[in-house]
C-alpha cells in the first residue's frame, strides 16, 4: 500500500524520506539516478514528504558572504513539488556544514546579527511558502541541556536563537518553524534543554510551532515505546507540534538476524510512540536506501540503518513501521 497511506490512515500528515541532489550524492562518492532509487522515491506510494539532505544548508547557500546559490536545493525541491510531496526545509542555523567565511572572524555583535539575518531572510524568502516547515535552528545543545559553545552562541548568547525565529517568522510567514535536535527522543536534560528554548520564544512573544526529533537512533540499545511517548508528550504538552524528522536506526555491521530484529523493534517503537501521541505529525527517514546514508562515514563499523538494502530489499523494520502504522 505504501508508507505514507498508511501513516494518513494513522492520522500523521506524512511518511518521508530525506534525498540528495545528484550534485551532493556524486561529491560524496555515492552514484546516483538508480531507476528502482528514484520509483520508490517518487513514484512508489512510499512517501509524501521529502526534505533535501544537504542543499538548503549554509554552506551551499551562502558559500560567500552575500553570495547565494539555491542550486542544489532547488533540485530536491522541485522534485517534491511536481511529485506533490510536503517539503521539510534544512536547516537555517546551524554550527555543521557552516560556510567557513562565518567562522574565520571575530564578529562583534552587530555584524553577526547582520549576517544571521541576512541569510535567514535570502534563503527562507527564497522558499517562501514552498516549505511545510523550516528547521530554522539546529543542534543548539549539548547532551546535559546546555548550549553548544557555537560561532553563534559564543558572540550571542541565546540571542541567537530568538534572532533566527523571529526572522525566518517574517521571511516565511506560512512555514511552520521547528527547533530541530538529535537524542531527543527520549526524556533527559537535553529534552529539558529543548523546552527551555520553546518556552523562551514563547514567553518572548516570538513564534515556534514544532520540535523536530532528528531520531538517529542505535539497533543495540535503543528506547522502549514509553520513553519515546514520554519525550513525545513532554513537547506536544506545550502546545508545539512534534516530528520525526532525520530517522534512521544504525546497527553494528554486518547486519545478522538478530541485530535487524532489533532495528525492526527501534523503528516500531519510535514510530508507533509518534502515531500514539496527538501532536507528533509525521515521519522521515533519512533517506531509504542504505547506500545513500550518511551512518558509515560517520560511525565507523556501523551502517544499514535504513529501510532498504543495497539490492533494494526491505529490512525486516519495514515491516515493523506498517505494524506500528
Ligand atoms: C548529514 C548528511 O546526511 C550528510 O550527507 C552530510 O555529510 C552531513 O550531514 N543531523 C542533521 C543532518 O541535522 O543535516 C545531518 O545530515 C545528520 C545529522
Amino acid at each position: 500500500k505504501g508508507l505514507h497511506k498508511l501513516a494518513l490512515q494513522a492520522g500523521l500528515k506524512y511518511f518521508g524520506s530525506a534525498t540528495d541532489s545528484p550534485g551532493q550524492r556524486e561529491r560524496a562518492g555515492k552514484e546516483d539516478a538508480y531507476p528502482q532509487y528514484d520509483y520508490i522515491m517518487w513514484k512508489s506510494g512510499e512517501f509524501g514528504q521529502t526534505t533535501p539532505t544537504n542543499g538548503q544548508k549554509w554552506l551551499f547557500t551562502e558559500p560567500s558572504r552575500g553570495v547565494f546559490n539555491f542550486t542544489e536545493g532547488e533540485i530536491v525541491a522541485t522534485k517534491a513539488r511536481k511529485a506533490g510531496y510536503y517539503l521539510r526545509c534544512h536547516a537555517l542555523v546551524w554550527h555543521s556544514q557552516l560556510a567557513p567565511w562565518v567562522e574565520s572572524r571575530n564578529w562583534t555583535k552587530a555584524e553577526l546579527r547582520k549576517v544571521i539575518v541576512d541569510h535567514v531572510t535570502r534563503v527562507a524568502g527564497h522558499w517562501r511558502g514552498r516549505c511545510y516547515a523550516w528547521d530554522v535552528v539546529n543542534e543548539a545543545l549539548n547532551e546535559d541541556g546546555t548550549y553548544r559553545q557555537s560561532i553563534f552562541y559564543q558572540v550571542l548568547g541565546e540571542e541567537y536563537i530568538k534572532l533566527a525565529f523571529k526572522t525566518a517568522a517574517k521571511a516565511d510567514p506560512h512555514a511552520k518553524l521547528y527547533y530541530n535536535d538529535y537524542n531527543l527522543e527520549w526524556p533527559s536534560a537535553k529534552t529539558e534543554g529543548a523546552k527551555r528554548i520553546v518556552k523562551m520564544l514563547r514567553k518572548e512573544g516570538i513564534r515556534i510551532d514544532g520540535v523536530g526529533l532528528q531520531a538517529h537512533l542505535v539497533a543495540e540499545n535503543h528506547p522502549t515505546l514509553d520513553q519515546h511517548i514520554d519525550a513525545i508528550k513532554g513537547f506536544a504538552d506545550l502546545g508545539v507540534e512534534v516530528a520525526l524528522t532525520e530517522l534512521d536506526v544504525r546497527l553494528t555491521v554486518p547486519a545478522t538476524a538478530e541485530n535487524l530484529a532489533q532495528q525492526k523493534e527501534a523503528y516500531k517503537n519510535v514510530v508507533g510512540a509518534c502515531v500514539q501521541v496527538k501532536g507528533c505529525i509525521g515521519v522521515t527517514i533519512w533517506d531509504f536506501y542504505d547506500p545513500f546514508s550518511w551512518v558509515p562515514d560517520y560511525f565507523p563499523s556501523e551502517g544499514a540503518p535504513l529501510l532498504w538494502f543495497a539490492n533494494f530489499t526491505k529490512h525486516p523494520a519495514y515491516d515493523g513501521v506498517v505494524e506500528a502504522l
